[in-house]
């Protein structure tokens, strides 16, 4: 059960005394270059309104370390103030009866007219919102450097076939052809990508939302596994353990031609000073698809006027709609405000919002699992698992959708 009293208390007590200082004790896990900066534009509007900002960044992409450092926090009885949380995971810690209620700020701010529905119910425990939404990142895009590509004659590529041809082209010439990060979450955003791409949105709904088992086990799966050993053919041999931002500035400094990362990714390219379009281009993964993950803020159950105004401060500053521009115009996502215009956003960001809208109406738009949006810990670690371990092996294709199917039912 959330604590709701306390918050009604405090929204009027943070409108009529000025007492309760704002304090908020924020774990996140957005470390790299570009996502420092965006970050850094919601303490800035937090401290304007007289609020404290503690900084609690875990390192480590995709945030497992963040996720292993929230659980310990938990336990200890000492919760942060609010926590950087994708997807299920808001419901999972709900139900734990750790959450704190934002269900009338997000009253006061009319979140229902603002957000994309599938964007508001991400936010909801038992109807009530439970979580301020950040941005919406789309996972499914390949980054390409525009000069190796002219100088090879390379399009970016829109079937899976053209990148294989791509990549064989370009190993020829020495360069790298894909920039990977061997973490097994980079490992998993590429997979997803490619079930997308090969078995389209039917396919990856039975597969990786409704875990069918004929799915699972499917000619499709099998070709997906194909399609990913013959990918990791095409990474260099330091891939092992590396970052994702340092597989971007690979791509960034021409050392190889591709990656296939979620948007923070541009980010990192916009960090560095550079062009979309001119120094970089964008496309969605070959087979299209839009596979999708929502930053937010959970707040967690704490004590005292000026942590619960804090809360409410940052719920609200989350919300705005000066903070959903400038955030993501850093952090390379869109904003999850449906009425934030997109005139100073670039055309990786426009096409994003695009396709968007496309995915929404022929459903196609569709909630990532490697990034926490489709399934719960358990069964997207079982998937991740199978994934990475396949990766980095020679295990035949066939092997690998059995252990999935296998791994999947153990983890039920
Ligand atoms: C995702 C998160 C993004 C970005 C990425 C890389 O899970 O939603 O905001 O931080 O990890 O760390």
């Amino acid at each position: 059960m959330m604590k709701k009293t306390m918050m009604a208390a405090a929204l009027v007590l943070g409108a009529t005394s000025a007492i309760a200082e704002p304090q908020a004790e924020v774990l996140h896990w957005w470390t790299s270059g570009g996502e420092a900066k965006a970050v850094q534009v919601l303490m800035d509007e937090f401290a304007g309104r007289g609020g404290v900002w503690t900084d609690m960044p875990v390192a480590g992409g995709g945030g497992d370390a963040a996720m292993t450092a929230l659980r310990a926090r938990v336990l200890s009885g000492n919760a942060p103030t609010a926590v950087q949380l994708v997807g299920p995971n808001i419901q999972e810690w709900y139900e734990e009866g750790v959450l704190a209620n934002i269900n009338d700020v997000a009253i006061a701010g009319n979140w229902d007219a603002l957000l994309p529905e599938a964007v508001a119910n991400h936010m909801k425990c038992d109807g009530e919102y439970c979580a301020a939404p950040v941005n919406v990142h789309r996972i499914n895009w390949i980054w390409g450097n525009a000069q190796v590509l002219a100088d090879a004659g390379i399009e970016m590529p829109a079937t899976w076939a053209e990148f294989n041809a791509a990549a064989e082209k370009l190993q020829g010439m020495g360069i790298t052809p894909l920039a990977h990060g061997g973490q097994a979450w980079q490992d998993a955003t590429v997979f997803e990508a490619v079930a997308m791409g090969i078995g389209g949105a039917d396919f990856y709904r039975a597969a990786f939302m409704e875990l069918d088992e004929a799915a699972l086990t499917s000619d499709t799966m099998i070709a997906v596994f194909d399609q990913l050993r013959t990918l990791r053919g095409f990474v260099d041999d330091d891939f092992p353990g590396r970052d994702w931002n340092l597989a971007t500035a690979m791509v960034m400094n021409g050392e190889a031609a591709f990656q296939i990362m979620g948007d923070w990714a541009k980010g990192e390219f916009m960090a560095a000073g550079l062009e979309p379009g001119t120094d970089f281009l964008c496309a969605p993964t070959p087979g299209g698809g839009f596979l999708y993950n929502v930053d937010s803020f959970a707040f967690f159950a704490v004590d005292g006027e000026d942590k619960i105004a804090g809360q409410n401060l940052l719920a609200e500053l989350t919300m705005g709609q000066n903070f959903q521009e400038v955030f993501n115009l850093n952090k390379g996502s869109i904003p999850a405000r449906l009425d934030v215009l997109l005139d100073s956003f670039d055309y990786c960001a426009r096409r994003s919002s695009y396709d968007m809208n496309v995915a929404s109406g022929n459903g196609s738009l569709l909630p990532s699992y490697a990034h926490d949006m489709a399934l719960r810990g358990a069964q997207a670690g079982a998937i991740t698992d199978t994934v990475t371990a396949f990766f980095n092996s020679d295990m035949p294709s066939q092997d690998a959708v059995t252990a999935l199917a296998l791994a999947i039912k153990n983890s039920m």
